[in-house]
């Protein structure tokens, strides 16, 4: 699909340069790493395109109901680590040195009135986690595994759940075909009809615990009782783990299976996140997958690494989930 804008080199070289300024560390001290990107974030507005392209993504949300967009030319580290599989998460402690992605992810989201948040049970509550091939996640039901992923959104099993999820290529190698793509609402309700519509707006189904959240909670199998359809066009909704409650339940049973009908009909975006872009999707205003479309060399495609973030449309949202908090940190929401 179309990239939404695309920033001149001189541009990205401007932008490197200010975050890199930031003497903070954002795995260790981000209150103080957020501060800095806030006090960028007043003069970026004005001495860059940053402030303007911020505000329309936002107004093509709420006047165009558009739900994707990518940016092109972004600020990226210049070096960057080969990530350890085995342990990517404490080798990027040790090897990442530079943060100018963190903070271009956190500037995006501070000139969007759109504020990031964390989970307590991911990488420590860390607010820039790592979508990578995980060694010991091959073959398991979660995202940080490679090859193909089913259609959903993140943490449906999850009271607390991002409105939006970006992601910044880091490292991509060209030659494999990686697709992420997105499927909204409104084009599934296009399929479905106003029976099926009624029965996935009921509390009737739940969704299964996926294997990496499990494992920091071994207690939790599965959602509390929700709808598929919420209000406001939003969905939520994870293929093979979004399942009636009953299953007995035939109204519900029947509805589902509309569901994956309307899903197989429904008109898709497809993206291949790039090296220094960065895609931003609605998380409940539809749902996404991953697509390994082709891919020649599969260590190539494992070694895809993107910088991933959470955030709620804005700041009244962030206000509602408060109580899901630590008492630390009024945005790392808790498992329960
Ligand atoms: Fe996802």
């Amino acid at each position: 699909m179309n990239t939404f804008y695309t920033f001149t080199d001189k541009e990205r070289q401007n932008l490197t340069t200010a975050l890199l300024r930031n003497p903070h560390n954002p795995y260790s001290d981000y209150p103080s790493f957020k501060d800095f990107i806030d006090t960028l974030a007043v003069s970026a507005a004005f001495e860059t395109n940053l402030g303007k392209v911020c505000n329309d993504i936002v107004s093509d949300r709420k006047d165009n109901g558009n739900h994707v967009h990518i940016l092109g030319n972004c600020p990226i580290d210049l070096e960057l680590p080969q990530l350890d599989l085995d342990n990517p998460v404490s080798h990027k402690y040790e090897a990442k040195l530079t943060f100018v992605g963190e903070g271009f992810m956190a500037l995006i989201s501070q000139l969007q009135r759109a504020p990031l948040f964390s989970y307590e049970s991911r990488n420590d509550g860390d607010y820039f986690t790592d979508l990578v091939s995980f060694n010991k996640f091959k073959g398991k039901k979660t995202g940080f595994t490679d090859g193909d992923l089913i259609y959903h959104s993140d943490r449906s099993y999850h009271p607390v759940r991002a409105d939006y999820v970006s992601l910044l290529g880091l490292h991509v190698s060209e030659n494999e075909l990686i697709y992420t793509n997105y499927m909204d609402t409104k084009e599934i309700k296009k399929h479905l009809s106003a029976s099926a519509i009624e029965t996935l707006s009921k509390d009737i189904f739940e969704t299964e615990v996926d294997d990496r959240s499990k494992e920091n909670n071994m207690a939790w199998s599965s959602s509390a009782v929700h709808s598929i359809l919420l209000n406001d066009d939003q969905i939520r909704y994870q293929d093979t783990f979004t399942r009636p409650l009953d299953i007995n339940n035939l109204e519900a049973t029947q509805a589902l299976l509309e569901l994956k009908h309307a899903m197989s009909k429904a008109a898709k975006l497809r993206h291949m996140v790039m090296k220094g872009e960065m895609l931003i999707f609605g998380n409940q205003t539809g749902i996404h997958n991953r697509e390994w479309i082709d891919v020649k060399d599969a260590d190539a495609g494992r070694k895809r690494w993107l910088l991933k973030t959470y955030s709620f449309e804005n700041i009244d949202k962030a206000t509602k989930y408060k109580s899901w908090a630590t008492k630390e940190d009024s945005l790392c929401i808790r498992d329960n």
